[in-house]
């Protein structure tokens, strides 16, 4: 998971790039904050953990996708594997079986939660291992997406440990509906759905930035 870290960090910084004002400019950008919509959007973005019952419109499912591969990519390589579920049969079969993987483990079932926070659009993302840079594109991508989503009043949340579940023995028959080239990597997972909670935002290590001279 080392190298998801780095790769959402790098992606991070990306979108941070626009938000992290210099001391001199700190005026303008906060001026600016209220004002630009994509500041506005990165900085309002939630993880959302609670959906309702509504569907995504194929539309707004599309331009979801369409600014995904249109994230800027290695070489222009594209190494990325993209897979759209937006019927409920596949993600329900995901939901019961993380149910069960959790009781096995003896895990309180009060305390088990769907493992698409009951999103109604799951997006599968899988990386080119042989490509160095890919975790980046991959990244990259998710982020234009969940960006896209905040921008059309869909909440969306990040799902690593999901990945894991599917290379476990009893997802076989998930993971190889996904359909994947042989030597792609699942790599993560994005949730979509029109959010049905409001968390407050997450704090930030602003001392992790330095300026170097
Ligand atoms: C690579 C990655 C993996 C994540 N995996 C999960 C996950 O498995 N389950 C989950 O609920 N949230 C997951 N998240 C969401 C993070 O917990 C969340 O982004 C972080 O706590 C910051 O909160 P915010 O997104 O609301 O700003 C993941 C996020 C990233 C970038």
């Amino acid at each position: 998971m080392k190298t998801i870290s780095r790769l959402f960090l790098i992606a991070g910084m990306v979108s941070l790039s626009a938000c992290a004002p210099s001391q001199k400019d700190s005026e303008v950008q906060n001026a600016s904050k209220s004002e630009n919509q994509v500041i506005e959007t990165i900085m309002s973005r939630r993880s959302i953990r609670k959906y309702k019952q509504q569907p995504v419109e194929m539309e707004k499912l599309q331009q979801i996708l369409d600014c995904g591969i249109n994230a800027p990519n290695g070489q222009n390589k594209q190494s990325w594997e993209i897979r759209v579920v937006n019927t409920p049969g596949y993600i329900a079969e995901l939901d019961s079986l993380n149910r069960s993987l959790a009781l096995a483990k003896g895990i309180d079932a009060s305390k088990i939660r769907h493992v698409s926070y009951g999103a109604p659009v799951m997006i599968f993302i899988a990386n080119d291992p042989s490509y160095d840079f890919s975790q980046v594109d991959c990244g990259l991508l998710g982020a234009n997406m969940i960006l896209t989503a905040k921008s059309l009043g869909l909440g969306s949340c990040c799902l690593g440990g999901i990945a894991r579940t599917m290379k476990l023995p009893e997802a076989e028959s998930l993971l190889k509906r996904l359909d994947l080239p042989e030597n792609y990597n699942l790599l993560y997972a994005i949730s979509f759905g029109y959010p049905d909670e409001s968390p407050a935002a997450k704090p930030r290590r602003a001392e992790k930035i330095k300026f170097v001279e």
